[in-house]
């Protein structure tokens, strides 16, 4: 990277998935807006970051030239169901939807309160039974899906399926490495597309026989059949993001967490000391190293930021895990500070597009140290190197070995 206007930038590139942190640096110290080679608009400082995700001039909606593009929705279910997944709406179609999504979210969430702490405390207990385990798969994974489909009302038989359909549903968020990812994403949205259809369906006969179930799922339908505030394909895309919202993230949030805890092993002895700091922890570990590292935007007219011209249609990529590591936002942004005071970090985003579960998220995270600080028994990363999945904006470890005593 040698000029400011100009940076080269390979989201694919193995030394930027392992660890994205020596490159953010470097493009922050270029100014924090930056544009590549091929047209992209990149914001990598905290201000930049944020400022643009509050810009109303920025689109969500997929660009022409994707495959996610509403025409190709009738070649794609892909693109057809991104039609109506909130997160890809602008307003005013986007206010309306999330309002109803938010009221529906938090009435399951308050009614159903799911017991977050024993779940973490009992998975975690099994997981570290053995000599060796892998805490995302045996205890991260397991702990956010049962959360999410308890609060959803997905059926235990299901919810192995509805996690791997979730994680391809995510891929929508990211650029796609091939042609072969973006067959396999387009077959696993349609298939989950179905099932979520016929969930539906069978819910509603509950609900017309008056089950007084308060799942999320249950409420959308009833928003859809007897309240008519939205129809049915944008009730089934609402399931499935809200679903595929809970599935994944979640469990790479609490992986992340436990990894740089045991990374830094003076850290988790400190909270041990001092587990009042636990929920502060939570925020600063999310803020430290976020599953959620790029977020995508689209001009929707042609102006000026920063003395550079955004010309219309120009993809923008906001770095959100590159701003909650700006020296010019935090003191010693690379160093894990529990009592660092909580200014906002933009792990779930700020403005229109606000992340609605921000708080289950920290409460899973919470539950997951509390239950780490508390065992007994020696928890250590094995010698083996962890990795991160190829995936562009997410920053998803493949696995976390540990050895337990
Ligand atoms: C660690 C886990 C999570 C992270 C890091 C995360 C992060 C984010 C971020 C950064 C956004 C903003 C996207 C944008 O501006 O384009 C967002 C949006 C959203 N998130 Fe989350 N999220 C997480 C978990 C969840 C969970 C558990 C739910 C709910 C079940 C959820 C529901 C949503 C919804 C509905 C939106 C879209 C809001 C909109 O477009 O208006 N998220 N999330």
């Amino acid at each position: 990277m040698t000029d400011n206007s100009i940076v080269e930038f390979d989201p694919f590139n193995e030394t930027f998935i392992q660890n994205p942190y020596q490159y953010f640096d470097s493009l922050r110290s270029l100014g924090g807006f930056s544009f590549t080679g091929n047209g992209m608009g990149i914001a990598s400082s905290y201000s930049d970051v944020r400022n643009l995700l509050e810009d109303r001039r920025f689109s969500v909606s997929p660009s022409p030239v994707s495959g996610l593009h509403e025409r190709q929705a009738s070649r794609y279910v892909c693109a057809d169901v991104a039609r109506q997944v909130l997160a890809f709406m602008d307003p005013p179609g986007h206010t309306a939807l999330k309002q109803c999504l938010s009221s529906v979210y938090l009435q399951s969430l308050r009614s159903l309160s799911p017991d977050i702490q024993s779940r973490a405390t009992e998975l975690f207990a099994r997981a570290i039974e053995k000599p060796r385990a892998d805490l995302l798969r045996e205890f991260a994974t397991p702990l956010a899906t049962a959360i999410i489909s308890d609060i959803m009302g997905i059926p235990e038989t299901d919810r192995e399926q509805v996690r791997i359909w979730s994680r391809s549903f995510f891929r929508m968020f990211n650029l796609i490495p091939s042609i072969e990812v973006f067959r396999q994403m387009n077959a696993d949205v349609g298939a989950f597309r179905s099932y979520m259809e016929k969930l539906l369906q069978t819910r509603r006969k509950n609900t017309l026989a008056k089950d007084s179930s308060v799942d999320v799922i249950s409420q959308i339908n009833c928003l859809c059949i007897e309240n008519k505030e939205i129809d049915v394909s944008t009730a089934i895309a609402s399931c499935m993001f809200l679903a595929a919202a809970g599935n994944v993230n979640v469990d790479s949030a609490i992986a992340l967490a436990i990894r740089n805890l045991l990374l830094f092993p003076e850290k988790l002895e400190a909270l041990r000391k001092e587990p009042e700091l636990i929920s502060n922890a939570a925020d600063e570990l999310l803020r430290f190293d976020t599953p959620t590292q790029i977020i995508n935007r689209r001009a929707t007219t042609t102006f000026e930021f920063k003395g550079k011209e955004i010309k219309r249609d120009t993809p923008v990529l906001l770095l959100i895990g590159s701003a909650n590591r700006d020296p010019a936002k935090y003191m010693d942004p690379d160093v894990l500070h529990f009592g660092r005071p909580q200014t906002r970090n933009l792990t779930f985003g700020t403005g229109a597009h606000s992340c609605l579960g921000a708080s289950l998220v920290k409460s899973q995270l919470s539950s997951a140290i509390t239950a780490l600080v508390s065992t007994t028994r020696p928890v250590m990363l094995t010698d083996e190197p962890q990795s991160f999945e190829l995936r562009t904006g997410h920053r998803w470890l493949k696995s976390l070995d540990v050895n337990c005593g």
